[in-house]
């Protein structure tokens, strides 16, 4: 399968970031991470970061012509007001999980809302980095299902 993980605004700040919220490491280790456990599965992937939202639109419809089977997407600070990100993954309808490091449901208020996860299969979130390899596994167990 071809998996894409696409983050967005300040998650490329990680390891300096507020550590005592979303911990000490980079993007770039928990990235090698991922890229160890989607090579040892025999997947193709990329990884994509971006601070802004037109650019992660852009990344998003680039999916469609690249035979992307899923995305695992953390929108960051997004999350909670990009209708375009929204619409630009209804647009390209490839199953997507949004991940999210921190427990956004127990944080400030207008955290608790997401109006990505509408356009999402599901939503994995608070579990440090290992949330995105929670959301890797989540994707990977829908596309077989898909494909059964
Ligand atoms: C985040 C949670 C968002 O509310 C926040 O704006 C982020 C990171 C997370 O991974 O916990 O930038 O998406």
């Amino acid at each position: 399968m071809n998996i894409w993980i696409i983050n967005g605004p300040n998650i490329n700040l990680l390891g300096t970031r507020e550590p005592d919220i979303y911990g000490h490491e980079t993007m770039e280790s928990i990235n090698r991470q991922i890229q160890t456990y989607l090579t040892d599965h025999g997947h193709l992937y990329e990884f994509f970061q971006s601070n802004s939202e037109g650019a992660l639109v852009d990344k998003i419809q680039e999916a469609l012509n690249e035979q992307v089977d899923g995305i695992v997407i953390n929108p960051a600070a997004y999350t909670h007001y990009s209708y375009a990100i929204h619409d630009a993954l209804k647009s390209v309808s490839i199953p997507t999980v949004e991940v999210h490091l921190s427990a956004i449901h127990s944080r400030e208020a207008f955290r608790k809302d997401s109006v990505i996860a509408p356009a999402c299969i599901g939503q994995v979130s608070g579990f440090g980095s290992a949330s995105y390899l929670l959301g890797v596994q989540a994707l990977e167990l829908h596309l077989a299902k898909e494909n059964t």
